[in-house]
């Protein structure tokens, strides 16, 4: 029992400590910040643009749809933004993506926050056959159109103390069944940004890199794919967006989102890899996607 109170008390000083030594957030540390977010045209990103508007920082953001983009500047003026612009640039195209931070700098001058953020591919959900057109398309826009824009932006990026966000997913850390293509490029862009992360520390080079860890979230395009599919729950949107941009502007190296819903099942990942196949499998109707 003593040590039982012991052990208690431990844990509360500990997440006492924990809790009392994060920095706070606040609405001035976007203020002006000069903020680039891709694949912003819907879904998430979309989302963290008006947020970032919210807060008045000046924001590019970018997709393919010209139209869409145009309705999201507007959008973003109309919540605050100190400034807001768009390029259209399609992320299968890695010349097009390296353009895209000279693009930024020419409009805003610099850049303090790089929040990749676009997830593209030529298919949905579906049983793996081995489409090698497939692959490829999915390792260059959701994977080395997110290295062509970090090896772009180091500089800018140096010079202004900014940070970089890359938002991955569950399916970058734990199987992801009938998305493949998808899950290959999430863990191989957090082997990116992990192993990036630590080297720049060893270097001393100060830039920060946040991964978001995001389980399902109710974007239109995820819903559609997923609806019926898998009995988990979709989490909002705009909450996910804010605690990624919390996440990236307080220089946290990751976000979990929905907290407990990610974190339980990577704990249950390393101790006991069996019990969580069994639980993806009870997740996924498996039917309706063959
Ligand atoms: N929703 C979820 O359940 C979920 C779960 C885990 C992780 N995530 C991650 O969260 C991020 C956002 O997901 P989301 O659900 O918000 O996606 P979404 O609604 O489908 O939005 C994707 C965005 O990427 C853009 N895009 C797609 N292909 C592109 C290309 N070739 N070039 C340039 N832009 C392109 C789209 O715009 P255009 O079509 O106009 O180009 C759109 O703005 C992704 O990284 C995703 O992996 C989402
Ligand atoms: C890729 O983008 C570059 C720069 O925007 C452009 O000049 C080139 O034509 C594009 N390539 C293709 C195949 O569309």
């Amino acid at each position: 029992m003593a040590s039982l109170r012991i052990l208690g008390a431990l844990l509360a000083v500990l997440w006492a400590y924990y809790f009392y030594s994060q920095e706070t957030f606040s609405e001035d540390m976007v203020q002006g910040k000069r903020v680039l977010v891709t694949g912003s045209s819907t879904g998430i990103g979309e989302q963290i643009a008006y947020d970032f508007a919210r807060m008045g920082a000046q924001v590019v953001v970018t997709a393919r749809r010209e139209k869409r983009l145009q309705e999201v500047v507007q959008k973003c003026l109309d919540l605050g933004a100190s400034s807001a612009h768009y390029l259209v640039s399609d992320m299968s195209n890695l010349t097009s993506a390296r353009n895209l931070i000279e693009e930024t700098k020419s409009l805003l001058g610099g850049l303090d926050h790089l929040i990749l953020n676009h997830v593209g591919g030529t298919i949905g959900v579906g049983p793996f056959h081995g489409d090698m057109d497939a692959m490829m398309n999915s390792l260059t826009v959701n994977l080395l159109s997110y290295v062509e824009l970090t090896v772009a932006a180091l500089d800018v990026l140096r010079e202004s103390g900014g940070t970089i966000v890359a938002v991955s997913s569950m399916c970058g850390r734990l199987p992801c069944p009938f998305s493949v293509w998808y899950s290959t490029a999430k863990f191989a862009l957090e082997g990116f940004y992990c192993s990036l992360r630590t080297e720049l520390r060893l270097r001393k080079v100060d830039l920060p890199i946040t991964v978001a860890v995001l389980g399902y979230i109710d974007t239109d395009t995820a819903v559609q794919s997923m609806d019926g599919k898998v009995t988990m729950v979709a989490s909002p949107k705009d909450e996910c967006a804010r605690e990624i941009v919390k996440g990236g502007v307080l220089r946290q190296r990751e976000v979990f989102y929905p907290y407990w819903s990610t974190k339980i099942p990577l704990l249950l990942r390393d101790l006991m890899p069996g019990c969580m196949d069994y639980l993806i499998g009870r997740s996924y109707v498996v039917d309706k996607f063959l």
